[in-house]
Parts: structure tokens; sequence; C-alpha cells
């Protein structure tokens, strides 16, 4: 007895006396093939193109993308997903960019895949908000309304030309639907059949998006809430898990990730699926913004998010940061 009551019968700070043991009881831990790395590239520019609110980012050139691509496979990352960014005077209402086959996106994948091979796992955004004027993930009606089913036809096309290009894994992201089961079609129909696909599965109508758009110069019009998902719910996502599982999916996705932890973790207990969280712009941003005032420790801000989102149940993650970790790891 303790002159104030007894002693504690069991002791948890005994595990954490030293590095050495921490390490050796950790539940979680992050390996370099966990990470994959998202990666925009440029259509006619000579230099890479800073992104201001993503610091550390970059818009690539052709040249500049093949030696990221051969730096994070050199690191052991696992993937890249490469997003293309036409020159704006290729912007149509339909996304026309994004179904030819010399659009920087086709070119990129046959770029990196020249570069590394199947050393990294080639992952192809396929989405048409890149590619349209009006920045809509998809083409619209008469009304101005993304026009789902005339979209899954653009989609279609999408996976058909980024497959040719040599992709191994399309991520549609575009959150229409019925998308994954078309784009299943697609790739089966032309031969693709060892294509895989990386589903959107619940991809959330986020504030974190912002860098982003300024990272593919993304012109939207107006908001995506009436496809992409409402940070309210939760339930919803399950529905979408289930139909993306229906209609074909190889892997799933959850995004954003730090501010939907209990989705990605809800999902990764209802899927024997491999499951994929997005630390998105935003999230990206946040860190680096607040570590520029010196506010937080960036280094120790980065981990703790990563091994964060592996924790609530996530096999793969895309970071911005996925190169520097895993050559710190
Ligand atoms: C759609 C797409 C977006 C992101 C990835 N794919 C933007 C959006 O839905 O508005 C965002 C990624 C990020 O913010 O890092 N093509």
């Amino acid at each position: 007895m303790t002159k104030y009551g007894s002693f504690p019968g069991a002791r948890p700070r005994r595990l954490r006396t030293t590095p050495a043991m921490r390490r050796m009881v950790a539940e979680h831990r992050l390996h370099p093939a966990d990470l994959i790395l998202p990666a925009f590239v440029r259509e006619g520019v000579s230099e890479p193109v800073p992104i201001s609110a993503m610091p550390g980012v970059v818009q690539h050139t052709r040249d500049t993308l093949r030696k990221a691509a051969a730096e994070a496979a050199g690191a052991g990352v696992a993937g890249i997903m490469l997003f293309g960014v036409p020159e704006d005077a290729k912007k149509d209402a339909l996304g026309t960019a994004g179904t030819d086959p010399d659009g920087i996106l086709q070119v990129a994948i046959r770029d990196v895949k020249a570069e590394v091979g199947d050393d990294l796992v080639i992952m192809s955004d396929l989405c048409l908000d890149e590619y349209t004027d009006h920045g809509h993930c998809g083409v619209l009606d008469a009304a101005g309304r993304v026009d789902n089913d005339a979209t899954l036809e653009r989609y279609a096309e999408m996976a058909q030309v980024q497959a040719d290009a040599g992709v191994h894994t399309v991520g549609p992201s575009g959150m229409m639907d019925g998308q994954i089961g078309v784009v299943r079609d697609a790739l089966d129909q032309t031969g693709h059949e060892d294509v895989s696909v990386l589903a959107y599965t619940a991809k959330y109508s986020s504030a974190f998006y912002g860098p982003f758009r300024e990272a593919v110069g993304s012109s939207l019009q107006g908001d995506r809430k009436t496809y992409q998902q409402d940070p309210a719910n939760l339930r919803e996502s399950l529905r979408e898990l289930a139909l993306d599982l229906e209609e074909g999916a190889d892997m799933v996705m959850v995004k954003p990730a730090l501010p939907y932890l209990d989705v990605l973790a809800k999902v990764a207990d209802s899927v024997d699926v491999p499951v994929a969280a997005y630390q998105i712009s935003g999230e990206y941003a946040m860190i680096e913004a607040a570590a520029e005032k010196g506010w937080i420790d960036r280094d120790k801000a980065i981990l703790e998010t990563l091994t964060g989102i592996k924790r609530a149940g996530a096999n793969m993650i895309l970071t911005y940061w996925a190169t520097e970790v895993a050559r710190g790891l």
C-alpha cells in the first residue's frame, strides 16, 4: 500500500521504457511497400512547375516524371498514381484529351513504363476533370448537370487508352454510378483482363482537395456535391463498397484519409480485398504550412498521420511524401 492506496497491479508503462521495447511491441509499422506516390505531369513544359499550395510538389515535365518514378522505385515505393495536366487549349466540354492515345496521361504512362517497367505498380487517375473546360468529372447534359451514363461511356474509352498505354491499375475517381462495372467490361472486352481496378469507393466531397485543383489547373465551376459523398455519411460508404465489389473492384479506396479514419476502419473491416487510403493535397498542405511556421514537427507529424492511417486499416497509402518517407524508413 502507498500512503494513498494500493500499487497498480498492471503497469502498461513497462512496455514503453526504451526505444527498443517500444519498437518490439509496436502493433503497426510503415513499410516503403505500403506507399504509393501520386504524381502530376504537365504537357508542354520544359521545367517542372511548382505548386504553390503544395510546397515540394511540382507539375512534372515528361523528363522529371521519369526521374521521380525511378527515385520512387529505388526507395522501394510500391506504386505511382499518375495525373495528366493537358495544355489549357486542349480542354473541352467532353475532356477529349483524356481519351486521346497521345494525350499527356497516356504519354506519361508509356514514359514511366519505359523507365521502371514493372518495378512500380503504374496507376492512372481515370477521371475527366483534368481534361474538361468546366472542370467537372464527367460530361454535362443540356441543363448543365453531370450526365452519369454519358460519362460512363467516356470512362470506358479512357480505360481502354490507359490500358493500351501500359498501365497496371486504373483508378476511377469520378464517383459516377456504375463506373467500376463499365470500366471492368471495357478492359475485358479490349484484351486487358490483367489490368486491375482500384475503385475510389468512398470519395467525399472535401474542402481538402483545394491544392489539387491548382495542381491540375482545374477550372471547376460549382462543386462536386451531386456525385461525391457527403461528409456526414458513413453507412452510405458501405453501400458504395458493396456496389464496387459487385462490379468487380480489385482494390478499394477511402479518400481523404485523416478526416475519414472511421470510414476507413469500417471499410477495412468489411472487405477481403486490399484497402487504400489517399492522404490528399490539403492534408499535405496543412502539415507543410504548420511546419513552415514552426508550429509542429514536420517529420514526426508526417509519420504519425501515416501510422494512424495504417492503424485504421489501410494496406496502401497514397501520399505525396511517399519517396521521402520510404527513404527514411
Ligand atoms: C479527381 C481527383 C481529385 C483528386 C484525385 N482525383 C480531385 C477532386 O475530386 O476534386 C484529389 C487528390 C488530392 O487532393 O490530393 N480526378
